[in-house]
């Protein structure tokens, strides 16, 4: 190794997790084959609307083209955000101190990590986890301490083992529901004992609510933050990339008490002094324009998950089918073979990409579980359970000899 790559910060050396390299093999296997179905990435196929498209260009053509100041975000749309989350989530929120525009949600996670966390604080998460977290725990100098959402319980929180994980350095505690990898909504009464628990032992909440949107069955989304015992110690963050399509500009938003966020917003200006003007402008569209446009992927989402979980059943995974989100993490143990093993069948022959849990996990049980990502059309996911169906065929019946 040359002394100038030995020679850079721990923190940023360290800003990879291990596990990156079981992706790395199974996206190696399908590099510059033609047709595969990639059902690894959680990247929406759709486009962005029209009308926030065109939103956009609009605010190109007036000019809009300069930092956006004060640097929290565009005043419309901070007002636009708290009456959604008023309407829909039950908090309130003043838009003028509590509110602050992020270049996305991977932008707000940092943020608020960095704004909260000191050298050797602990912050707990469910595991298996999306890989940015302990990354950003890392990051602002903590350590990651997990907490693990188990298949029989169908990924919920588990609240008594939360209680268990709290020590005298437990700052926050960070969450995603809808979840992602394994398509789990937590239900409010978890989510109460959760902010009863939190809030009686000073430890702050960060929720990641970018799949709020993506939900089915009439599975209730309960935003912590409406709990009078969670109020003001939770950060709140949401997106656009998921719900809107919108993931290439880059924009969600935060919201925590107007203390916390002046904080947050110093981090903020530091990192990217403001979020991009023009995807601020095409946020507020999104926000403001119809809605029918995110009922209509999220119905086409719901069909491809049907057709996935019992095109998967019937192949000999198992899954149930998860209320929310757009993965589902499906038991591969029936095929008696590690799941980075079976990953890389599907790669070369099937050409159908989905993830190891091994990527997404601390813990010993990743290798039991394939992620798939919904958010190819369901044409593509039929085709990929046809593939799947000819090579599972082949198969020694491992898992049963
Ligand atoms: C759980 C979760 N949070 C955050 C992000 C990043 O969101 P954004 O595009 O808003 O930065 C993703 C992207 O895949 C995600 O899955």
């Amino acid at each position: 190794m040359t002394w100038t790559a030995e020679a850079v910060a721990t923190r940023a050396r360290n800003l990879r997790s291990p596990k990156f390299g079981v992706i790395a093999e199974v996206r190696k296997l399908i590099q510059g084959v033609e047709g595969v179905v990639d059902m690894g990435y959680g990247e929406p196929n759709f486009n962005t609307p029209e009308h926030i498209r065109e939103a956009a260009k609009r605010a190109m053509d007036e000019g809009h083209t300069h930092y956006v100041l004060p640097t929290e975000g565009l005043e419309p749309l901070r007002q636009a955000i708290s009456r959604k989350l008023q309407a829909e989530n039950g908090i309130v929120v003043d838009p003028a101190t509590q509110v602050l525009v992020t270049a996305g949600v991977q932008e707000a996670i940092n943020v608020a990590l960095l704004a909260l966390v000191n050298p050797g604080d602990e912050v707990i998460m469910p595991d298996p986890y999306y890989y940015v977290d302990p990354l950003g725990v890392m990051l602002a100098g903590g350590t990651p301490v997990y907490t693990h959402l188990r298949e029989e319980n169908d990924f919920r929180l588990d609240v008594d083992d939360v209680k268990s994980k709290i020590t005298a350095k437990t700052k926050a505690i960070i969450y995603i529901s809808p979840n992602c990898p394994t398509g789990s909504v937590f239900p409010r009464e978890d989510l109460q004992a959760l902010a009863e628990l939190c809030a009686e032992r000073r430890i702050f909440i960060l929720t990641d609510e970018i799949y709020e949107k993506l939900i089915y069955d009439g599975t209730e989304h309960c935003s912590i933050a409406s709990l009078p015992a969670a109020q003001d110690i939770t950060i709140s963050m949401f997106g656009f990339s998921k719900a809107y399509a919108m993931t290439g500009w880059r924009v969600g938003f935060l919201v925590a008490s107007a203390e916390l966020v002046r904080t947050m917003l110093e981090v903020h200006t530091q990192l990217v002094l403001c979020t991009n003007s023009i995807a601020q402008h095409a946020a507020l569209a999104a926000l403001e324009g119809p809605q029918d446009c995110v009922e209509d992927m999220r119905r086409d989402y719901e069909t491809r998950r049907n057709t996935l979980v019992d095109g998967l059943n019937r192949l000999g995974f198992k899954c149930k089918r998860p209320p929310g989100s757009f993965y589902v993490y499906s038991n591969v143990t029936g095929f008696g073979m590690p799941a980075s093993q079976l990953a890389k069948i599907l790669a070369k022959d099937a050409r159908v990409v989905g993830y190891p849990g091994s990527a997404f996990t601390n813990g010993d049980d990743g290798e039991n579980y394939l992620r798939f990502a919904y958010t190819k059309d369901i044409d593509s996911v039929r085709l990929a359970l046809e593939r799947m169906e000819k090579v599972v065929e082949t198969l020694p019946k491992g898992g049963e000899a």
